[in-house]
């Protein structure tokens, strides 16, 4: 604590959704007063803002947890708190576990952090809060923009009503939920005249935006397409059942959208597809592709997979690797299936073998990697527009992102470069990221100090 004022550090895991929500919660506390301290240990407030999808993910939430017990010991007037999907599945349960946590909450609390942190520091009171918003279809949020970067992520619409059987997320995330669309146009609005120039559109559902209105996803995109310095747009995630045509007939027309979708197909398997209540096909899914490449013959998709679902043969499994092979994605996040408390696969049990499942990841991986690694080695001579958003995490150089949403290191890019859409040579790729240089300005490396 520095002049009386009070410090607070949230540490994110997961999802886009939680970037934005911790984001959030920092402009509030902000407005209460409190400063952001980049170094967790320091901080008054500790919040940990967390993820349930997999087994693995809630293991290092209680990890840190246990590694943080004794610094609370030495220093019990720091509030430790966690925040998000965790907080709301476990609840209770979490606070009884963990003495030494003072607070529990769930994603519907994130506009209530400031009360509750409040509550604990003034009461010394350790709290739980782990409901929904009351019931209907909307919900308003206007952002808090307390600072604007180039590129911003943004909620429009929470919660998910498919209940994939895998799926913790309609359990802790509840019903689908949209915010009016000139909410919305609003913050865009906002951070564009704050700087930003490229707005990425997040819900865990999103085709079905606007569900239970009479709004819909394809005219929020019309709506964002005609503000004024934006320059482009990106969504996700979508479901290949709920990716309509009028969505798909967007790609390569509407001018600020980018060529550029994650579209997870999950598994290859028609058997297993069913059995994960995905509710389409593997011709269906392999449909759509072809008619978003159609329209859009440069769109890169990427995907999601989750190899080892519980009764996954040889047999369905090859039909993964087959849908890796047949469609030429940009990129491929693969999971081995994490059975979750309250979904109904998990009553299926965890059959597959973790060898079994491990063989299967490698396996697919083999087969995708070098097809993502040969499609950016493509590039290498080639320009693209990158638009240039900060420095990397080693803190060498500036990175961007082109259209199709791959990383580009720019090698000779400073600090004016940063918020520009830029032009840059392609003159190396590296696994899923491109180097270049930036046409305009003379091929001179630059690397900037670690702090
Ligand atoms: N086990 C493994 N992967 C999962 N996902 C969601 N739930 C599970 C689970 N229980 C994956 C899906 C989803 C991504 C966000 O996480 O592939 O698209
Ligand atoms: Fe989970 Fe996505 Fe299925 Fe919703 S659509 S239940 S978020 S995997």
């Amino acid at each position: 604590m520095e002049n009386g004022q009070k410090t607070v550090h949230i540490k994110t895991f997961g999802c886009q959704m939680n970037v934005y929500d911790s984001d959030r919660m920092l402009a509030i506390l902000g407005q209460q007063g409190f400063r952001s301290e980049p170094d967790l240990k320091s901080a008054d407030v500790i919040l940990i803002n967390t993820c349930s999808i997999r087994d693995k993910a809630e293991h290092k939430v209680l990890s840190l947890l246990g590694e943080l017990k004794p610094l609370k010991e030495k220093y019990p007037g720091k509030v430790l708190g966690i925040a998000g999907c965790v907080g709301q599945r476990m609840g209770r349960t979490l606070l009884q576990r963990v003495p030494h946590l003072d607070l529990v909450f769930g994603p519907d609390s994130v506009d209530r952090v400031g009360i509750l942190v409040d509550a604990v520091m003034k009461e010394g009171r350790r709290t739980v809060e782990a409901k929904f918003d009351a019931d209907g279809r909307s919900y308003s949020q206007p952002s808090i923009i307390h600072r604007a970067k180039p590129s911003e992520l943004l909620t429009i619409i929470k919660g998910c009503d498919h209940f994939c059987t895998y799926c913790i997320v309609p359990f802790v995330r509840g019903r689908e939920k949209s915010r009016p669309i000139a909410e919305i146009i609003q913050d865009v609005k906002g951070f564009v005249a704050a700087g930003t120039r490229e707005i990425t559109f997040l819900g865990q559902n999103i085709n079905t935006y606007g569900k239970g209105t009479p709004e819909k996803l394809s005219e929020l995109i019309i709506a964002a397409d005609q503000v004024e310095g934006l320059e482009r747009i990106r969504y996700l995630t979508s479901h290949p059942r709920d990716l309509g045509p009028d969505l798909i007939a967007q790609f390569g027309t509407v001018p600020k959208l980018c060529p550029a979708l994650h579209l997870p197909f999950q598994s290859g398997s028609d058997a297993v597809l069913k059995r994960m209540s995905r509710l389409y096909t593997r011709d269906e899914y392999l449909a759509k592709v072809d008619r978003l490449r159609e329209r859009c013959p440069d769109l890169a998709l990427s995907t999601d997979v989750i190899v080892g679902f519980p009764g996954e043969t040889d047999a369905d499994f090859e039909q993964t690797l087959q849908v890796l092979r047949a469609v030429q994605f940009s990129g491929a996040y693969l999971f081995k299936y994490s059975p979750r408390p309250g979904t109904r696969a998990f009553d299926y049990g965890d059959e597959i073998p973790e060898r079994v499942k491990e063989e299967r990841l490698v396996k697919a991986q083999d087969v995708v990697l070098p097809l993502i690694d040969r499609a950016n080695l493509g590039m290498v001579g080639k320009t693209t527009k990158c638009l240039i958003e900060k420095l990397d995490k080693k803190q060498r150089y500036y990175t961007g992102r082109n259209p199709y949403n791959t990383i580009v290191h720019v090698l000779n890019a400073g600090e004016a470069c940063l918020g520009k859409i830029v032009d840059v040579e392609i003159t190396e790729a590296n696994g899923s990221n491109l180097k270049g240089y930036y046409v305009g300005a003379p091929k001179t490396d630059r690397q900037y100090q670690t702090g």
